[in-house]
């Protein structure tokens, strides 16, 4: 039996950054939360040049949040006139928020008015807080978001048996310190598992431990420029065999 979600409160610093008491740390960069998953989740993912040669393309993220990097990334997947076909975004969450707090935080963050259509497309399909999946479609199906509802290390095990086959991983949880369950050796197990031979992966944090699971499971990295004021960031990929 699914222990019953408890959903996020929303919560804002006095900068008007969106912030969890919870872990005591804010949902995204204070220096813009769309900037942040441009630079890099899409970037850092090759994004949207990887997505071009193909029919078909999956993004696997952990920690949906707000879902300001699904917006961001399905707003340049409907701007690309080479977009593939299908665009799979899954994604993972605890402690969801509400319908109407999702309004109100897009509302306060989002500073793009492409997005507001995309944003309100998704409040008003979003599911009851129940643990599982969820699969909601946009652009007449074309794009799908898998919502899946619970703990990551739980979920993310058993989603390479749903056949999820991930071309992108964005790696969101809170920072290492203060999320320690969402940055676990055998949370990059599961990823490795999930991930296409090709696969790429981005996060924001360059942290020791973060750095070590990935080696230990399969990943290569790279430091590149972080956003906002970090110094550094990882984004890298798969090694060519999965092990
Ligand atoms: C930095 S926020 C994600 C921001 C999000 N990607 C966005 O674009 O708005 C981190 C998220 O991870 C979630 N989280 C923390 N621990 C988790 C766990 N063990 N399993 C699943 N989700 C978790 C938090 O509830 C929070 O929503």
């Amino acid at each position: 039996m699914d222990e019953p979600l408890i959903s996020a409160p929303l919560v804002f610093r006095d900068d008007g950054t969106p912030y969890s008491p919870r872990h005591d740390d804010i949902y995204h960069s204070a220096a813009g939360a769309l900037a942040q998953a441009r630079h890099v989740f899409l970037n850092g993912n090759g994004l949207p040049e990887r997505w071009r040669s193909r029919t078909r393309f999956t993004v696997l993220e952990t920690g949906f949040g707000m879902g300001v990097n699904f917006l961001a990334t399905w707003a340049a997947w409907r701007d690309d006139a080479h977009r593939a076909r299908t665009l799979e975004f899954v994604s993972i969450e605890k402690h969801p928020f509400s319908a109407q707090d999702l309004r109100t935080a897009h509302a306060a963050i989002l500073d793009d008015d492409a997005i507001v259509p995309l944003a309100d497309a998704l409040a008003s399909a979003w599911p009851p807080l129940e643990p599982g999946m969820h699969r909601l479609a946009f652009d007449a199906g074309a794009l799908t978001l898998t919502l899946v509802l619970g703990d990551a290390t739980d979920r993310l095990s058993h989603l390479a048996e749903e056949g999820i086959a991930a071309d992108a991983i964005y790696l969101d949880g809170f920072a290492p310190a203060r999320n320690p369950d969402m940055w676990t050796p055998g949370i990059f197990a599961s990823l490795a598992r999930i991930a296409r031979d090709d696969a790429t992966f981005a996060t924001y944090t360059s942290a020791g431990n973060v750095k070590r699971a990935l080696r230990e499971s399969g990943f290569e990295y790279r430091k590149v420029r972080g956003f906002g004021g970090k110094r550094a960031m990882l984004i890298g990929k798969r090694h060519d065999c999965k092990r």
